[in-house]
């Protein structure tokens, strides 16, 4: 049995207020699938502290360098040391608005891992892409950058949130057919590599999953849990979701 994971991106949204509202809501969802909450680097350590003990915390994105003068960027220690167990990489508004290519998310993905963390592999086609059939084919050459980077058992220790870019923020869901089958391709690309770690690895869907939508998508045996962006800053939302996974 895979784990089930639901896990919130708040992307550059939410304060003090909203931790604390989440944090107040998610003692509900002690059972179940796994929680966890990506908020801004600035409300991690309020996150951290006010979070029932079993919430995971994920940051939204980590350097690919261990230290140094790199200025504005967090390394995989600092979130370690913040209370992280995730971090999130290579999500399409990183890839689109500021230009990380395949290579740089593969050393984000790989400075995770090093670092202790869980690296959250954020892939998916355009619109244009699908309406060319090549979603496989872009699919594909991410995952490729990831294990050129880390090997054949990269996805031992990792998780791939599959984020058709025309979903997100959009109100355009991919139906639960659409999102099976590229979930279903990404374990079989993964198992190509190494087997045991496809059949554990979690992939999530993400791209306008609301309480309404998330049960048939969850229901689909190639999806684990969801990457949500819009509907985790409402804590009944979130956790109607999460509630759709258990
Ligand atoms: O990381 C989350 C995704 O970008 C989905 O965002 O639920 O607002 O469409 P959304």
């Amino acid at each position: 049995m895979r784990r089930k994971i639901i896990a919130g991106n708040w992307k550059m949204n939410g304060d003090g207020e909203l931790v604390r509202r989440i944090a107040e809501r998610a003692a509900d969802a002690a059972s179940g699938a796994e929680l966890a909450v990506c908020p801004p680097f600035p409300l991690l350590a309020a996150a951290a502290t006010q979070l029932p003990s079993g919430v995971r915390l994920g940051a939204q994105d980590v350097s690919e360098y261990e230290a140094g003068a790199y200025t504005g960027e967090v390394s995989g220690a600092m979130l370690r040391e913040a209370g992280c167990r995730y971090a999130i990489v290579g999500h399409s508004e990183r890839r689109t608005l500021y230009s990380e290519d395949n290579a740089r998310v593969a050393g984000k993905y790989v400075a995770a891992q090093r670092a202790g963390l869980t690296p959250i592999l954020c892939i998916g086609e355009s619109l244009a892409e699908r309406d060319a059939e090549r979603t496989e084919a872009v699919v594909a050459e991410q995952l490729g950058a990831v294990f050129e980077a880390a090997g054949d058992r990269a996805f031992a220790e990792g998780v791939v949130a599959y984020e058709p870019v025309w979903a997100i923020g959009t109100g355009r869901t991919a139906t639960p057919e659409q999102a099976q089958a590229v979930h279903a391709f990404v374990r079989q690309r993964v198992a190509e590599r190494d087997t045991d770690s496809a059949e554990a690895l979690p992939i999530l869907y993400g791209g306008s999953m609301k309480a309404d939508n998330a049960a048939e998508l969850l229901a689909q045996p190639d999806v684990d849990g969801g990457l949500i962006g819009g509907a985790s800053l409402d804590p009944e939302a979130f956790l109607a979701i999460h509630r759709a996974a258990t």
